[in-house]
């Protein structure tokens, strides 16, 4: 007899019970993992749009309502009460800290945030052209030859040091990829600044001149930090996870999360959404644009539109266009004309038969690059600042990961769709 709670899947006139597992939230999972050895079949899910890779307690998402917690706090509420480093410490260790807790992380993490000096002479291997993304896939890769100390994944102490080293050198790294696209001298951390402050100022102060950083953009840069932080088992954390699940170490997973993230599919987004924007230019060209967006034959996507998961608003793009109204504002720039397309396009794209069917909306890289363009920041800095936010994200899931005792190496499998055996033929012979 069937379980009560347990799907039923027949094949070939067998019927097999599938266990139900239940979540906190969402729907419920039907564990297959027994399936291919008692029925001798795969399931096939390309793209995993029906598959949970894993179990996880730091973030949820509810696509349907336009959800999003971390820790089960939601995105609004720590996008709007919390900052940075307290939502690293959430997704870390799963609670929010005391005050004198949060002290000592705060600390751990400002007393990391120098990389190794001779690091400076690995960039300056870099063709000063090259993306930054391309240099921070290489330099955070090269963190495994620097930090050898906190590569062994079997020992807790050098897996916390890795992830606070992460937490607070991407920033520093990713300054430094600016700083040296545009052939300015490196500008070191300073451990009196906070985290989004002490970013900005990496990036846009010079030795020359004293730079003071703007207490309300470092509040619009920390929000952005936290919008991006974590976002459960997208495409560059499943490839961390993937990664580490061979027992790589930390660095080199999070080289491969950011390689991942640098697609336009993904992270890349936020660069792609600006540029698109821009070579729409003026609200009479958006209906254009909307065309080629809704003709098969042609490859133009409205960047910064769609979700796998959101079919209705993203609630991470509600926060952000607000905050760039207020950076906007704060800034004096008023009518902005990119801001003004953005809005309007946003407006047409809604109310067409093609977005509504098919549940697309703004997305959280829509709004994010006119906040940074507004900041000053280049369209190549936009994806290694998600990069850099999201760190924490992979970070929380990696550690998630290897102290699961479910975990098992990462290893799809496939329906081979090739040739049947044959026999090799010599060159001579065919
Ligand atoms: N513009 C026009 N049509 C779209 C768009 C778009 N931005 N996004 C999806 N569609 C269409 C798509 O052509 C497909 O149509 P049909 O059913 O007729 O084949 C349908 O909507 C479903 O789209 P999909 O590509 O099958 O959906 P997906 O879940 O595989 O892809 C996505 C999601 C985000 C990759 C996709 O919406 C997209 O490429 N958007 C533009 C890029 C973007 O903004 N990415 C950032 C995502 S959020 C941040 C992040 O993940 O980093």
């Amino acid at each position: 007899m069937a379980q009560e709670n347990a799907a039923i899947i027949t094949i070939k006139g067998k019927d097999y019970d599938l266990p139900m597992l239940s979540p906190t939230a969402g729907p419920d999972v039907v564990d297959i993992r027994k399936l291919y050895g008692q029925a001798d079949v795969f399931t096939f899910d390309p793209g995993f749009t029906s598959t949970a890779a894993c179990e996880s307690a730091i973030t949820f998402i509810d696509g349907d309502k336009g959800e999003l917690w971390y820790r089960g706090y939601p995105i609004e509420q720590l996008a709007d009460q919390s900052h940075f480093l307290e939502v690293c410490y959430l997704l870390l260790y799963g609670e929010l800290p005391d005050k004198a807790m949060l002290e000592d992380f705060e600390n751990r993490v400002t007393r990391h945030t120098m990389v190794h000096e001779q690091m400076h002479n690995f960039f300056r291997g870099f063709r000063r052209d090259a993306h930054p993304m391309a240099t921070m896939v290489g330099v955070v890769g090269a963190m495994s030859a620097f930090y050898h100390d906190s590569t062994d994944i079997n020992d807790e102490w050098q897996r916390e040091v890795a992830a606070i080293r992460l937490i607070a050198k991407l920033p520093t790294i990713a300054a430094m990829a600016y700083k040296y696209s545009i052939g300015q001298p490196f500008v070191y951390p300073q451990n009196d600044l906070d985290y989004a402050s002490n970013f900005l100022n990496m990036c846009f102060s010079v030795p020359a001149e004293k730079y003071k950083v703007d207490p309300a953009l470092s509040k619009a840069m920390d929000r952005i930090f936290t919008l991006h932080a974590d976002h459960e088992q997208n495409a560059s954390t499943s490839t961390v996870r993937l990664a580490g699940s061979s027992g790589a170490n930390p660095f080199a997973c999070i080289a491969a999360g950011i390689a991942c993230l640098w697609g336009p599919a993904h992270g890349g987004a936020n660069q792609a959404a600006l540029e698109m924007l821009k070579e729409i230019g003026t609200v009479d060209r958006i209906p254009e644009y909307i065309a080629r967006a809704k003709d098969k034959s042609d490859p133009f996507k409205l960047m910064g539109f769609g979700h796998r998961v959101y079919k209705n608003f993203d609630p991470r793009a509600k926060v952000m266009k607000e905050s760039a109204d207020e950076v906007l504002d704060l800034l004096g720039i008023h009518n902005n004309p990119t801001l003004q397309v953005a809005k309007e396009l946003e407006k047409i794209a809604l109310e067409d038969d093609y977005f509504i069917e098919k549940k697309l909306y703004p997305n959280v890289d829509f709004y994010s690059g006119i906040i940074l363009s507004a900041m000053g920041f280049p369209t190549s800095m936009f994806t290694p600042i998600f990069a850099l936010s999201r760190t924490v994200g992979w970070i929380a899931q990696w550690k998630e990961m290897i102290g699961d005792p479910q975990t098992k190496i990462g290893r799809p499998r496939q329906l081979y769709v090739g040739p049947k055996r044959r026999d090799y033929v010599p060159v001579k012979s065919r």
